[in-house]
């Protein structure tokens, strides 16, 4: 009845405060500019779809707008900045163009790029009713749902942009990490679809628990390795230091850069961290963008989980750019497991991307390329460093960041799952927890704060961790100050580096 009650609302427009306190009685206290305001909400609807033709055309690149740009990549033997000749070696030509540019704000999308998009984008801009009406807040919240596709996550968004660059260049195919599989997912389809090879590096404990998401891989076309595997010189390295290793996106990482690096035609792709992941990621924020502007809606708060950091950096980023230029504030708020906390516990320091120390080094908030988290199981968030923009971004207190703990991300998923009907990725549920959070936070205070937040991906492949949790066997893993040394004395030491 209730959740009838709530689907009606926009329709009918029931007043909020009736719909919170429970009671129809409370209409003729109400001032006029309260049910003014109502009959404006009461147009917002549920889902707010884009029409094809409203989508952005160029994604928008934050560092154009940055006053301190994040640092550039060095090259780890002579510890200057990484050349476009030494990064194609690793990476697609155009990709590198993308990657070193802090200059161009907008970037075109490639027209093969946009039919592409078209073929599960606009993904909608959900007004989170039944959330608010569960939790009975004055908080207005809107999800940019990014799960309406097969591979079931944002990650397509810059899949099929960096596998269209490769092909371009007329490469054979790519290799790539993935953790939760994700990532990997989405390359495989879009690799399947310009007909490039694809060579996945899965992180073992992902391999294990996720075999669905390896047989769509491999359905798709890819070939998928769990890593670190002997396949590798570095993955051989790594498996006689640390015999027995659930691996880590790190390890992975480094075995997909030298097999791109030693095969001919091939070429190294990488699903977040790279500025290019959040130039393409940027779609996200520039459509969330224009679907809240049509509707005269302003967040007050925007949330998303950080893993290598490009869902929460492609949906900030037109906000951000405002408020990089002064236009609007807006307060973002990254969110991090509390079993690898790059943001809130890690150092802000040049370190290796990967584990194998074969990848440039990049000025990051970091726990030490040596640094293996405990299993958790949002694995795509499972990653020592971050995003160089988000980084410096955070450095310079544009943005705040929070962790939490996997049980509490559970409960916030089964909730939101109940009443919004969608099973959300483990990795999503920990900006659904901070949301509700803050939700909970204006219901204290009272405030009608609009609240923004990322849902990422879905959750159909995550089902032994549901199984944990719905079985109250899933445990919270707080590194401790020590387990964290460890990773931070193999941060590299050189002049301007320390710690
Ligand atoms: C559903 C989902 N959300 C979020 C992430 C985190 O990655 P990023 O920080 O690059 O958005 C991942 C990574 O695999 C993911 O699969």
């Amino acid at each position: 009845m209730l959740r009838r009650e709530a689907a009606e609302f926009p329709a009918n427009g029931l007043p909020a405060a009736d719909r919170f306190s429970g009671s129809g009685n409370h209409n003729s206290i109400k001032s006029f500019l309260e049910v003014r305001k109502m009959k404006q909400e009461s147009k917002i609807p549920y889902k707010i779809y884009l029409e094809e033709s409203e989508m952005p055309t160029s994604w928008y690149n934050m560092r154009a707008d940055m006053k301190n740009k994040p640092a550039p990549l060095l090259n780890p033997g002579t510890l200057k900045p990484m050349t476009f000749e030494e990064l194609r070696g690793v990476f697609c030509d155009d990709l590198v163009r993308q990657e070193l540019d802090d200059t161009t704000a907008y970037v075109e999308i490639p027209e093969e790029i946009r039919n592409f998009y078209r073929m599960y984008r606009p993904s909608p801009l959900v007004r989170a009713y039944c959330l608010e009406e569960k939790l009975q807040t004055p908080a207005k919240i809107y999800y940019k749902f990014e799960g309406n596709n097969t591979s079931g996550s944002h990650k397509l968004n810059s899949a099929i942009a960096q596998a269209y660059y490769a092909k371009k260049q007329g490469l054979k195919g790519v290799t790539t990490e993935t953790g939760a599989g994700q990532w990997g997912t989405a390359l495989s389809m879009a690799c399947a679809y310009l007909g490039l090879d694809c060579k996945v590096y899965m992180v073992k404990v992902s391999y294990e628990q996720k075999p669905f998401r390896r047989e769509v891989m491999r359905t798709y076309g890819a070939s998928v390795t769990p890593s670190p595997s002997m396949e590798t010189e570095v993955g051989r390295k790594i498996l006689a230091e640390h015999p027995g290793t659930t691996g880590s996106l790190g390890c992975a990482i480094s075995e997909a850069v030298e097999v791109a690096t030693t095969n001919e035609g091939y070429r190294y792709v990488l699903g977040s961290v790279l500025n290019q992941v959040l130039l393409h990621q940027s779609v996200i924020g520039l459509e969330s963008k224009i679907a809240m502007d049509k509707y005269g809606i302003t967040p007050d708060i925007i949330i998303g989980c950080a893993g290598g950091g490009s869902n929460l950096g492609g949906l900030i980023a037109p906000f951000m750019g405002e408020k990089l230029r002064g236009e609007k504030d807006y307060r973002v708020i990254a969110v991090e497991p509390a079993s690898c906390p790059s943001f809130t516990r890690g150092k802000f320091a040049y370190d290796f991307c990967d584990t194998g120390m074969i990848c440039p080094l990049a000025k990051m908030y970091t726990l030490g390329s040596g640094f293996i988290p405990s299993p958790n199981h949002a694995g795509g968030l499972r990653f020592h460093g971050m995003s160089t923009i988000l980084s410096q971004l955070y450095h310079d207190g544009l943005m705040e960041a929070t962790s939490v703990e996997q049980t509490s991300v559970f409960e916030a998923a089964e909730m939101f799952a109940r009443v919004e009907g969608i099973l959300p990725a483990p990795e999503s549920a920990h900006a659904i927890r901070v949301a509700i959070d803050e939700a909970l936070k204006c219901k204290e205070t009272g405030e009608e704060k609009t609240i923004l937040f990322g849902l990422t991906g879905t959750g159909y492949f995550d089902l032994v961790a549901y199984e944990k949790f719905n079985d109250g066997v899933m445990n919270d893993y707080i590194p401790t100050d020590e387990d964290l040394q460890k990773g931070f004395d193999g941060i590299p030491k050189f002049p301007g580096n320390e710690i």
